[in-house]
């Protein structure tokens, strides 16, 4: 069927960019990971350009480890901004552009999450959103009382759990619930007020959340994780969801599968947007982007290099990075991943400054290097073969990586009617075009 509707675009911020170089370019300010003007340029610049929201990953510690020695003081992820914070911050500043953070369901309570997305929902007149994740790190536990990380399964049952309560909370107050009448003296309809008494495996809460209706109805909620449990999850709650797919084939069959998943859950694909990861390097002319990109990758520090294929092949800081790869067995790992790493960098005669080059360079994330017609061929692409509904925009550095998208992929997409021209409307639930939220107890009558 062919598509009608407008791609859904993201701006994703990590500090000052995806690429692992991005604080050694010469135009960006060292320091700018933790400076609210540098989020504010780049995120007006979003919402210049119109996109739908602003999204901050984030973690409850420092999640880089120092293999090899020595690697981690190299790198510019250690310190960040605590993304709640910088959203309240960045509300006032900003009018239409959707404000979505992440939080933890492993490491925090319902209670906390539920309150503070709703007062975010009211401060920014209806522009909130949660991204649930469960927590990759093991780092993380250790900063919450905790030896060792919850296990997946485990983390998965709380976050079920806590996501229930959660939009429980959020349904404390009926609309309209807060009659504020002066006259007769009377401040809210208790009939409209709602005790939640949870009681499970995990929480204990009473209710109800010391916050009104939020102007969204409720805060969008949004969903990462691509596991069994974590689509089921999406499926359920996902207002939105991010994923990480590189490949058009299986960036379809995620959307296909996760849009059919709905229908058991009362739900319509309309009612859920997928948007995968994108990471555009974009230039006047494919050189001018080549240039721009070659200019980060020899920024590349080698010990940062090396830390970044550690993950994989174990520590290679004893090979001669210029030199042809090492036999297999020469390898701490031998998983299958490594070995089809090992496979393919062989097949291209990769030197391991070159294989680490081209895994850092990429941060896991699927990169087009070109035109702003180079970029919106493939966004086109993948967007009306329904492997997507928009993008999740991951800049290489902020914030050319922003100003670049919107001078030279924009246009070209509006040029090609798939990119609005003018939010639709006064909320992110709005613009994303998804239906209100109806209060539980409303919709029982
Ligand atoms: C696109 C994407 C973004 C994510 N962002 C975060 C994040 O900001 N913080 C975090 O702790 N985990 C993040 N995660 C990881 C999830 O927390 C999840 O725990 C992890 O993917 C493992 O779950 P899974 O096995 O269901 O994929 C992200 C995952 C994806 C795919």
């Amino acid at each position: 069927v062919a598509r009608t509707d407008k791609m859904k675009l993201g701006l994703s911020i990590r500090r000052l960019g995806y690429h692992v170089a991005a604080w050694r370019h010469p135009e960006t300010r060292a320091d700018c990971g933790e400076d609210f003007e540098c989020f504010l340029t780049s995120v007006r610049a979003a919402e210049r350009a119109k996109f739908d929201m602003v999204f901050l990953a984030d973690g409850l510690a420092v999640r880089a480890v120092d293999e090899p020695r020595g690697s981690l003081c190299r790198s510019n992820e250690n310190v960040e901004l605590e993304p709640l914070t910088l959203l309240a911050a960045l509300a006032p500043m900003t009018k239409h552009i959707g404000l979505v953070a992440t939080s933890s369901t492993t490491y925090n309570e319902p209670y906390h999450v539920a309150r503070r997305y709703a007062s975010l929902d009211h401060i920014s007149g209806g522009r909130a959103g949660w991204n649930v994740v469960t927590s990759w790190s093991e780092m993380e536990a250790l900063n919450f009382s905790r030896e060792k990380h919850l296990d997946h399964n485990a983390r998965y049952d709380r976050a079920r759990e806590f996501v229930d309560v959660v939009t429980g909370l959020w349904d404390s107050w009926e609309s309209g619930a807060f009659v504020r009448d002066k006259q007769s003296g009377v401040f809210y309809d208790p009939v409209k007020s709602h005790v939640l008494n949870h009681k499970g495996p995990h929480f204990q809460v009473r209710g109800p959340l010391t916050s009104s209706r939020t102007p969204q109805g409720r805060p969008v909620i949004v969903q990462a994780g691509d596991s069994e449990p974590g689509r089921e999850l999406a499926a359920a709650h996902a207002d939105l969801v991010y994923t990480n797919d590189y490949v058009l084939a299986a960036a379809k069959s995620y959307y296909a599968d996760l849009k059919d998943r709905l229908a058991r859950h009362g739900r319509v694909a309309d009612d859920v947007k997928i948007l995968p990861g994108f990471q555009p390097i974009v230039g006047a002319t494919r050189q001018e982007a080549r240039d721009k990109f070659d200019t980060l990758q020899m920024l590349i520090d080698p010990m940062t290099g090396l830390a970044n294929l550690h993950k994989l092949l174990g520590d290679c800081s004893g090979f001669d990075l210029d030199a042809p790869l090492p036999p297999d067995a020469a390898f701490e790992t031998s998983t299958s991943n490594a070995r089809k790493t090992l496979e393919l960098a062989r097949q291209q005669n990769l030197t391991l400054r070159q294989l680490y080059q081209s895994t850092a360079g990429k941060a896991g994330i699927r990169q087009v290097i070109g035109t702003g017609a180079d970029v919106a061929d493939e966004l086109e692409q993948w967007f009306l073969e329904y492997a997507c509904d928009g993008f999740n925009i991951c800049p290489s550095h902020m914030p050319h990586g922003i100003d670049d998208f919107a001078e030279f992929v924009v246009p070209e997409l509006r040029r090609r009617n798939l990119f609005r021209t003018e939010y639709e409307g006064r909320t992110l639930r709005e613009n994303l075009g998804l239906r209100p939220h109806v209060n539980r107890y409303e919709c029982d009558g």
